[in-house]
């Protein structure tokens, strides 16, 4: 058997924003498809790897390797930057690249950028995530969002994306700048329903059925149980807000168990508080597959640690997309000196 390399494709921000603008319906079907093959068992995803700095204690590089088997077959590893003081310079906390790798030859194949591509698919499952664990209530008319950066913009997209309008939009964010910025763009949106800034989380929360936690909070801000009496829908994407009494008196799901009982998680303080993983009632993919039902009549906090594989599959999608589109931009001859003996 001869086999050649793959050529290798660098896709831009721009080739990744018009592959997924206005699919977030086929983003929600792909990221709950993965979620199912993971379930399965037909993915490798380790445990991130955090490279942090002594001298920039506030940021963080993570390696996502995975692979993702089924009728997609790829490998690859998303390289993501965290700097939080990006914000104030003007530009955005997270940049990323994702490498795709040839399933046969293990070549990689193409360099995505990847921040658009994270946050699709950090959206796209709290979308999915919103829809399966709010069957059997009244579908929430009330959203709020505490933390109102891009990831909240972006899961507002995908809510509404899929059919989701809401009468009342609540936002917090503690920097004033950056809840008028989420406003103005809801404003700009068209989106219809009431839009409220609050003064407080505990408004935010009492006032919203379904809530979304996107901040960049590094422990947990959100102490009082009673905010939470009306037994909302909690997203809570920033994984580091709420104390563990709040996730003791909700039904706990998250996208993976070992990969969100880490690094200071909220999971991860109750596991520590308790000893025992007793709080969990289950994954996503448990809802998905009608293992785990929830109850009515608690608040439900989703907990998605983020999986490799979501990333695999939807820059897999927008390498397909692309090809398809016959913009593919190929480096010729990436890969050099390919006969063995010269
Ligand atoms: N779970 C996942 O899969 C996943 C994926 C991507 C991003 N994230 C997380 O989503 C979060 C948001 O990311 P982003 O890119 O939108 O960041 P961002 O910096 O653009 O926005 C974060 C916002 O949170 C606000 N904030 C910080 N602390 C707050 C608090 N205690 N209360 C209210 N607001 C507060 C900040 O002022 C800022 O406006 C990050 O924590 C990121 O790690 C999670």
């Amino acid at each position: 058997m001869t086999a050649a390399p793959p050529p290798f494709a660098v896709i831009s921000g721009s080739q990744v924003q018009r592959a997924l603008h206005g699919r977030e319906k086929q983003v929600v079907e792909l990221v709950e498809a993965t979620y199912r093959l993971h379930g399965a068992g037909h993915s490798v995803n380790p445990p991130s790897y955090f490279l942090r700095f002594p001298d920039r204690p506030s940021s963080r590089i993570i390696a996502l390797p995975a692979s993702l088997g089924g009728q997609v077959r790829v490998d690859g590893i998303k390289w993501i930057s965290s700097f939080p003081e990006n914000v104030a310079a003007g530009i955005p906390r997270a940049s990323a690249v994702l490498i795709l790798n040839d399933h046969d030859t293990g070549y990689p194949f193409a360099c995505l950028e990847s921040s658009i591509i994270s946050a699709t698919r950090t959206a796209a499952s709290a979308a999915l995530g919103a829809d399966r664990l709010t069957q059997g209530r009244a579908r929430p008319t009330r959203v709020g969002f505490v933390g109102t950066g891009l990831i909240a913009r972006y899961i507002h997209t995908f809510l509404t994306g899929t059919g989701w309008s809401f009468d009342e939009i609540g936002v917090f964010d503690l920097a004033a700048g950056s809840a008028a910025g989420f406003s103005g763009h809801l404003e700009r949106s068209g989106v219809a329903g009431r839009i409220t800034v609050h003064d407080s989380v505990e408004e935010l929360v009492r006032s919203s059925d379904l809530v979304v936690f996107a901040t960049v909070a590094s422990s947990p801000h959100v102490h009082d149980v009673s905010w939470f009496a009306h037994a909302p829908v909690v997203l809570h994407v920033s994984l580091r807000d709420l104390a563990p009494e709040v996730l003791l008196a909700a039904t706990n799901v998250v996208d993976d168990v070992e990969h969100c009982l880490k690094v200071g998680t909220s999971p991860h303080l109750v596991e520590q508080l308790t000893g025992n993983r007793d709080f969990l009632d289950g994954t996503l993919d448990d809802v998905l597959t009608g293992r785990l039902t929830v109850a009515p009549d608690r608040p439900v906090v989703f907990s998605p640690f983020g999986l490799g594989v979501l990333d695999l599959a939807v820059g897999k999608y927008v390498y397909d997309e692309v090809v398809r589109a016959g913009d593919l931009q190929v480096v010729d001859d990436f890969f050099h000196d390919l006969s063995r003996h010269g």
